[in-house]
C-alpha cells in the first residue's frame, strides 16, 4: 500500500531534516506492505522566492490530495521585512487552516539519557502533552493598523467560540483518557473575556468525563508551574497563542527544542507532522541541526494517520537507543552531526 506523503521542505535547516526523517520513514517501511511516495510541496520562503507568495494555490491543493504531509521549518531574516500576509509564517498557518487542522499534539517526554541536559535539579517523569488550538484566536483574528492622534495603533483579536473551545477541549480530554487521566486547561480568565468562555466551556465538558481529574490554571501561572513542578501535569490544554509559548518553554525540560515533534490533527486522518522549533538560519546547511524532532514526528504521522503503532513504536526504540549509547548532537551535548545521529537512529532500527 502507497502512503502518500507532501514533504513541506521550507526554509533554514527544514531541508536537511526532512531528509534525515524520509530516510528513517523509508528503512522502518521497508518490507512491510507499505511504502511511502514523497509529493514536494513548496511553501515559506522559498516559495516567495519562487511565486512571489508565500502558500501558493497548488502547494494547498496538492496538500489536500496528499494522506498525509511532513514539514521541516519555514521563515528566515531574509523574509522578516515582509508584510504579514505575505511573510513565510503564513504558509504554515494557511496549511493548518486549508486543512481543518484544529488540534495540535505536543507531546513533552524526557528521556532518561537526557536528565541532565534538562534545567531542573528534580527531573525524573516529565511526560506532558500539550494540545494546543491551532486555527482560531488571536492567530486568526481580525487585525490591523489605524491612524490616530497618537500615531499609528495596531490591534490583534483573540476570539473563540463555543464550538472551537469544546472540540478541542474534547481532544484533550480523550487524550488524558488514555493516559493518567488529568486535564489541565490555561487561560487568563481573570482578564479575558475569551478566556472566561473558554473555561465554562471545559467546565461544561469536563462532566462528560467524570473519571478525568480536571484543572484550571492561569498562563502566567501555568509558566511558573512548568519549572517549579512539572510532574503535576499530564494533558494540558491552550489556547493557540498560549499553547504556542508553553510549549517552547516546555521543550527546555526536555533538554532541547530539537526534540519536540507535533501532530496537527482536525477531523480526518490526514495531519500535518512538524517539530515544534523553527528553521534555525544560524546553523542552516552546516549538518549541525538535531533531527529527533522531525524524526518522531514521523513517528507520530505513522500513529495517528496510518494506525500503524508498531513501526511507531520501531522508530521511538531507535530514537531512544541512539540518546542511551550516547549518541548527540550539539544542542544535546554532543557532537554528532546530522547525518551522524540520523545513520545512528538508521543503525538501531
Ligand atoms: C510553532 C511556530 C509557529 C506558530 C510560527 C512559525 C508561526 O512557532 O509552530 O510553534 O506560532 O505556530
Ligand atoms: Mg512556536
Amino acid at each position: 500500500m502507497k502512503l502518500k506523503i507532501g514533504l513541506v521542505k521550507g526554509d533554514g535547516i527544514g531541508p536537511e531534516i526532512v531528509e534525515c526523517a524520509i530516510k528513517v520513514l523509508d528503512k522502518v517501511l521497508d518490507k512491510t506492505e507499505y511504502s511511502a511516495v514523497y509529493e514536494e510541496l513548496c511553501a515559506g520562503g522559498v516559495a516567495i522566492d519562487k511565486y512571489g507568495v508565500p502558500l501558493p494555490d497548488e502547494t494547498i491543493s496538492k496538500a489536500l490530495e496528499c494522506d498525509s504531509v511532513l514539514l521541516g521549518a519555514v521563515g528566515g531574516p531574509k523574509w522578516d521585512t515582509l508584510p504579514g500576509h505575505l511573510r513565510p509564517e503564513r504558509a504554515l498557518l494557511g496549511l493548518r487552516k486549508e486543512l481543518g487542522l484544529f488540534a495540535n499534539i505536543r507531546p513533552v517526554k524526557l528521556y532518561d539519557a537526557l536528565k541532565d541536559r534538562c534545567l531542573l535539579k528534580d527531573s525524573d517523569e516529565i511526560d506532558i502533552v500539550i494540545v494546543r488550538e491551532l486555527t482560531g484566536g488571536i492567530y486568526f483574528g481580525k487585525r490591523g493598523r489605524n491612524q490616530t492622534t497618537d500615531g499609528v495603533e495596531a490591534f490583534d483579536t483573540e476570539t473563540y467560540n463555543e464550538k472551537e473551545i469544546e472540540r478541542i477541549g474534547r481532544v484533550a480530554f480523550e487524550y488524558a483518557m488514555k493516559r493518567r487521566k488529568k486535564v489541565t486547561s490555561i487561560d487568563k480568565a481573570n482578564v479575558l473575556e475569551s478566556s472566561r468562555l473558554w473555561r465554562e466551556v471545559m467546565h461544561n465538558l469536563k462532566k462528560q468525563y467524570p473519571e478525568v481529574e480536571y484543572a484550571d490554571m492561569l498562563v502566567d501561572n501555568a509558566a511558573m508551574q512548568l519549572i517549579r513542578n512539572p510532574k503535576q501535569f499530564d494533558v494540558m490544554v491552550a489556547s493557540n497563542m498560549f499553547g504556542d509559548i508553553l510549549s517552547d518553554e516546555a521543550s527546555q525540560l526536555t533538554g532541547s527544542i530539537g526534540m519536540l515533534p507535533s501532530a496537527s490533527l482536525g477531523n480526518t486522518k490526514k495531519g500535518l507532522y512538524e517539530p515544534i522549533h523553527g528553521s534555525a538560519p544560524d546553523i542552516a546547511g552546516k549538518n549541525l541541526a538535531n533531527p529527533i524532532a522531525t524524526v518522531l514526528s514521523v513517528s507520530m504521522m505513522l500513529s495517528y494517520s496510518f494506525n500503524l503503532d508498531d513501526l511507531a513504536k520501531k522508530i521511538d526504540n531507535a530514537v531512544e537507543k541512539t540518546l542511551k549509547n550516547g549518541f548527540f548532537t550539539k544542542d544535546i551535548g554532543g557532537d554528532l552531526t546530522t547525518n551522524q545521529i540520523t545513520d545512528k537512529i538508521l543503525e538501531y532500527l
